[in-house]
């Protein structure tokens, strides 16, 4: 094989990761994942109601990319903007608990196609916490990202001051990888958090 011919064989290798990646992006807008008591949906703008009440809690702008205390005005916003970023890869579900179809948190996946890896994160209504729901919700787009895009990794971080989020992260199987000083910025702070990691075979 010629270097020209190895090349394109490269760069058709390359598009075809990126036309499955960027179909699977694409074809989400529509999908749902169903667990036996989590039913994991696209977000809608009418969601913002329940964005903007859930977001009240200081623990979620503390401990994620959320806003503080949005309104609903906000809220809406922050729907557009993550129904408009889909094609960038970052895929974001309404959590809920069918047969109610109301919006009561988020578990989305910043998808990587060319690194085969994926980033989690995800925040649940105060109310509904401690049964089991963000675990049930992380194991469904979990198990889904691995079958649908093929990737090597999904990880995610936790601040290390959120045992919650870090005991969600073990029930799904993720393991501990260890303390990352001064990651990224969120909000006014840079700080340390534990990065997790799970692999198709874990
Ligand atoms: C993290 C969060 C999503 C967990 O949601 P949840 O549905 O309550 O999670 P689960 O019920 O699946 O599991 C929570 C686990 O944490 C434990 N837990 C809760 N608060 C805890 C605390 N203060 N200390 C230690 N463990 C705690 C629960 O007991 C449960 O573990 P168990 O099942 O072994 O008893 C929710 O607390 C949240 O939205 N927090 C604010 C935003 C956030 O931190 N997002 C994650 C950013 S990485």
């Amino acid at each position: 094989m010629s270097p020209d011919d190895a090349q394109l064989v490269i760069k058709l290798r390359d598009e075809q990761a990126w036309g499955s990646g960027r179909l699977g992006v694409v074809a989400v807008a529509s999908t749902t994942i169903a667990g036996e008591r989590v039913l994991l949906r696209p977000f809608r703008v009418e969601d913002a109601v329940d964005v903007a009440e859930s977001c009240q809690d200081p623990d979620i702008s503390r401990f994620t990319m959320m806003p503080e205390a949005m309104s609903e005005a906000q809220a809406r916003e922050w729907i557009e903007q993550r129904l408009a970023r889909r094609e960038q890869g970052l895929i974001a579900f309404a959590i809920t608990l069918p047969p109610s179809d109301r919006c009561i948190g988020q578990m989305g996946i910043l998808l990587e196609p060319q690194f085969r890896r994926g980033e989690a994160f995800y925040w649940l209504d105060r109310q509904h916490r401690g049964q089991g729901i963000a675990s049930e919700a992380l194991n469904l787009i979990t198990d889904w990202a691995f079958s649908e895009h093929g990737l090597a990794r999904i990880h995610l971080v936790t601040h290390v001051a959120n045992p919650a989020s870090q005991r969600v992260a073990e029930h799904c199987g993720y393991l501990r990888e260890g303390v990352l000083r001064a990651w990224e910025p969120v909000k006014d702070n840079q700080p340390d958090v534990v990065m997790w990691s799970r692999l198709p075979g874990d």
